[in-house]
């Protein structure tokens, strides 16, 4: 018997588009809410933030999206997806009780046990909040709460409209023991709240790195100019997480598409802390 015991790791199960709407201003951002349609399909499926799904349409194609849900909202799973070829705009043509393929949850997590008793850092940019809406939604789960200091999170866009969860971001910021900053690139007439490019206002904000792990999701120029305010902030590399994406194919480690060192992405990631990457880094 294979590692997946009589499964067939390739065959992805039916789930239902139950509604759709479009997150950002310039359209090419859509949020998709799921139900499997077999009930015994949604009871094997646990996940956990960080985890990723290949989401198929016969005759489209197969690619791998990051889980936006969160556990602690119950069954139905939540991406958010930006439109940019054959597949993308294929679903953001997806009429409501369409069905389509999933294979899943895929891929590690956000080390959440690891993270108890720390304070969490979560920057994020774009339409890369996906997995970050899982994880700080999680955090701050009344059954999870005490288990974690203060939770910061900045996140930036370059308009207002380019936010992704507009509706939820100021019940976010509510949160106690939570400081919420949206930051947008430029100045703009709808908005009055800070101005700036992510790594100068994580700089302003300083988080205290003494008991905290960082988590940064987001184009790669803006993980480039974050990193280094996170280490001059003390951040280890040790204590600084990220997520990677990469072309895939069969997300489970078979197909080597996605290898990095001596490491898969589908499986090893799509979360690495900064000291495993720079390690991989230096074996290639
Ligand atoms: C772990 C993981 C999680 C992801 N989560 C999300 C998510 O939550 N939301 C989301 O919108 N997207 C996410 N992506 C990216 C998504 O998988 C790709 O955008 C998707 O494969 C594009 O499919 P397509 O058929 O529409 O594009 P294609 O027609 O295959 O390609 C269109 C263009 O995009 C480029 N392209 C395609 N895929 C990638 C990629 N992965 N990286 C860089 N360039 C690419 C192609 O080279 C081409 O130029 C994630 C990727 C990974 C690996
Ligand atoms: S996508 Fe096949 S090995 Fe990772």
């Amino acid at each position: 018997m294979s590692e997946f015991g009589n499964e067939n790791p390739y065959k992805p199960v039916p789930v239902r588009l139950s509604r759709s709407w479009i997150e950002t201003e310039d359209n090419n951002v859509k949020s998709f809410l799921f139900d499997f349609v077999n009930p015994e399909d949604a009871e094997k499926f646990e996940y956990l933030p960080g985890q990723f799904c290949q989401i198929s349409i016969w005759g489209w194609g197969e690619a791998p999206f990051g889980i936006a849900s969160s556990p602690v909202e119950g069954e139905q799973l939540l991406f958010s997806v930006n439109r940019i070829g054959t597949l993308t705009n294929r679903l953001h043509a997806t009429a409501d009780n369409e069905i389509i393929g999933l294979r899943g949850p895929l891929g590690n997590i956000y080390p959440v046990e690891l993270f108890k008793d720390h304070d969490v850092v979560i920057v994020g940019g774009g339409y890369a909040f996906t997995t970050l809406r899982s994880l700080f939604l999680f955090l701050v789960d009344p059954a999870n709460r005490d288990n974690y200091g203060k939770i910061t999170v900045l996140y930036g866009a370059r308009t207002p409209g380019l936010f992704l969860y507009r509706d939820e971001l100021e019940a976010w910021s509510n949160y106690p023991n939570v400081e919420f900053v949206t930051t947008i690139d430029n100045p703009h007439p709808d908005w009055d709240g800070v101005v700036g490019l992510i790594p100068p206002v994580l700089k302003d904000i300083a988080p205290n790195s003494s008991n905290a792990f960082a988590i940064v999701c987001g184009p790669p120029i803006m993980i480039r100019f974050t990193l280094p305010i996170l280490s001059e902030l003390g951040f280890p590399e040790d204590r600084i997480y990220l997520s990677l994406e990469m072309r895939m194919k069969c997300g489970i480690g078979k197909c080597g598409r996605c290898n990095l060192g001596h490491k898969y992405i589908c499986v090893d990631g799509p979360v690495f802390s900064m000291a495993e990457l720079n390690g991989l880094v230096k074996d290639m």
